[in-house]
């Protein structure tokens, strides 16, 4: 029996994304919204989330929700349900890395916020998006992680292991989730973005030239990966991390003795 050709299409469906008042949540915002979704986008900041939204026009709102507040995400979740009666798709995309440095240098404070950020918040946002909206009615969950998930560097150490942890909580999703929900991730490379800035602002050319496809990353260059694994042409992929680097993974030591605030 043959099914119909996935479309790339998002017509119909709502987006949440988290940390998208610039850089890859924002470009992430603007490809879902370019495919057809109403996209509402948040930021520590709801004067940020607003400004976002109106920059991107119509079928976009912006909404103010440190990543790691209960009350707010979940004030954010029942705003978007309540708006547009239905949660389909959510991008947890914030992210940070206070912890730079060797990893037995790091203070418990600096290693709890990258793990609260990184790891925890995409657990509340999707038990939240779940028990809202998509557990009865289905939804496709992305999770930005990271090309640091996957190897290891200097001085990015916490970092990396908050998204290593990450990649493999999206595997221990998509298994307590599916069928309803699939649970996915994007794996960027360097992209040009403020998180990333001591990563490539002195060193471009260098990390240009240890990359296969010869430039850094731009955040468009990460947002249609995103919208892929959150439409019908992913519907029978749940659990994949899917690498967006131009190949720095595969070179290695685009990261090596860079000073750097993480990838
Ligand atoms: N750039 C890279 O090279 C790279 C590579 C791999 C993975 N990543 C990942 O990509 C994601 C996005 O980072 P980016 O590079 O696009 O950085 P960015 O341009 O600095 O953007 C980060 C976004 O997250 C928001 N944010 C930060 N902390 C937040 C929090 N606690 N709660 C809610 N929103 C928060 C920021 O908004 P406000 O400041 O307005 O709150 C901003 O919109 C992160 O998960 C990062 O780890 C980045």
């Amino acid at each position: 029996m043959t099914s119909p050709a996935p479309s790339d299409s998002l017509e119909g469906k709502v987006a949440v994304v988290t940390g998208a008042s610039r850089g890859i949540g924002l470009a992430a915002a603007a490809a879902l919204r370019d495919r057809g979704a109403r996209v509402v986008l948040t930021s520590r900041s709801a004067e940020r989330a607003e400004e976002a939204a109106r920059s991107l026009g119509a079928g976009v709102t912006g909404f103010g929700a440190h990543a790691t507040d209960e009350d707010a995400a979940r004030a954010c979740v029942d705003f978007t349900v309540g708006t547009y009666g239905r949660l389909d798709i959510l991008v947890n995309n914030a992210g940070t890395n206070p912890a730079y440095g060797p990893v037995i240098d790091q203070d418990h404070a600096r290693f709890a916020k990258t793990m609260d950020v990184n790891l925890w918040a995409p657990i509340l946002w999707t038990s939240l998006a779940v028990r809202a909206w998509m557990g009865e009615h289905g939804g496709a969950v992305v999770n930005t992680a990271s090309i640091g998930g996957l190897s290891v560097a200097q001085d990015v150490g916490i970092y990396h292991v908050s998204k290593a942890a990450l990649i493999h909580l999206t595997r221990q999703l998509a298994l307590e989730l599916g069928p309803q929900v699939r649970v996915n991730a994007i794996a960027p490379g360097i992209v040009r973005t403020r998180l990333a800035q001591a990563l490539w602002q002195e060193n471009e050319r260098r990390v240009a030239d240890a990359t296969p496809l010869g430039r850094i990353g731009e955040p468009g260059d990460v947002a249609g990966a995103v919208a892929f694994l959150a439409g019908d042409g992913a519907r029978w992929i749940t659990g994949e991390t899917l690498v967006v680097d131009g190949g720095q993974l595969l070179a290695g030591g685009v990261l090596d003795n860079s000073s750097g605030q993480g990838s």
